[in-house]
């Protein structure tokens, strides 16, 4: 039996995440503000808002579309089968998980009863835009050279719907508002719905040649005018002196920023 959306008097919201955003926008805070979010309906039926995981200096972020039923229960972005899929990819193209900032446009599980499982159900615009606070104070505190859109749904939190993923997927959009580069590819979770075995295969490589654009575009040295790069990438050549340990602090202002970190 389908189960009806909720009805609004048992599950009230307020239309945007806006009204949850803490005084000071830092992540522990913004993680804390964002369990108690009530912007839109999503919260009713799920477990716990799952908000984004890493570092606050890293160099690239990965926004995927919304938890899945494992990262629902978990309370962490990316740990079920799209997970394992991303994963693998990063490992593949020499990118660590660990240094990289995973997140989701949407914070909360949104799902359908199937018998006893419960099924993933789209996102729709209202609620993406609602939730697109949480990641905008995200990209605001890590400040990522590189943001790697997974999936439609994330292209449009941040590119907004018109954007045509199919033909620009893997394409590097530089300056944007968000990011000095912005890369839409495939959902990872889009691989594992392919039912041909090599159909599946040929997507996968495909993927791993997308991160491999990411790969290479963190280990490029920033231009002058791209935000400091944090923590260095395990591929790239040891770092010179004082990369890593030295990241100047937020506040200072992007000129001596670069000069930091620019050629020698
Ligand atoms: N799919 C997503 O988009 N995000 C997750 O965290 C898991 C699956
Ligand atoms: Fe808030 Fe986003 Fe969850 Fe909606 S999905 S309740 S906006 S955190």
């Amino acid at each position: 039996m389908k189960r009806a959306a909720p009805a609004d008097p048992k599950c009230p919201s307020t239309g945007s995440a806006s009204d949850f955003l803490p005084r000071k926008i830092e992540l522990p805070a913004l993680a804390q503000a964002a369990a108690k979010c009530h912007g839109c309906t999503l919260y009713c039926n799920a477990t716990q808002t799952v908000f984004g995981e890493g570092p606050i200096n890293a160099i690239v972020m990965f926004v995927g579309e919304q938890p899945g039923d494992q990262e629902d229960r978990a309370g962490k972005p990316f740990v079920g089968p799209s997970g394992k899929v991303l994963d693998a990819a990063l490992q593949e193209a020499g990118i660590p998980r660990e240094k990289t900032y995973v997140t989701n446009a949407v914070k909360h599980f949104k799902w359908e009863p199937r018998g006893q499982r419960r099924i993933h159900s789209k996102p729709s615009s209202r609620e993406i835009a609602a939730c697109r606070p949480w990641l905008e104070a995200e990209i605001q505190v890590v400040r990522p050279r590189v943001i790697v859109c997974l999936g439609a749904t994330a292209a449009q939190s941040l590119l907004g719907s018109a954007f045509p993923l199919t033909q620009h997927r893997g394409e590097v959009i530089k300056d944007t508002k968000w990011a000095p580069n912005v890369l839409a590819t495939l959902h990872p979770s889009s691989i594992l719905r392919l039912p041909d075995h090599d159909a599946r295969e040929a997507a996968r490589r495909s993927f791993v040649k997308d991160m491999k654009i990411v790969a290479k575009h963190l280990r490029a040295k920033p231009r002058r005018t791209e935000s400091a790069p944090p923590g260095a990438l395990v591929s790239e050549p040891s770092p010179k002196r004082g990369t890593a340990a030295s990241r100047p602090s937020r506040a200072q202002p992007a000129k001596t920023r670069a000069a930091h970190h620019g050629r020698s």
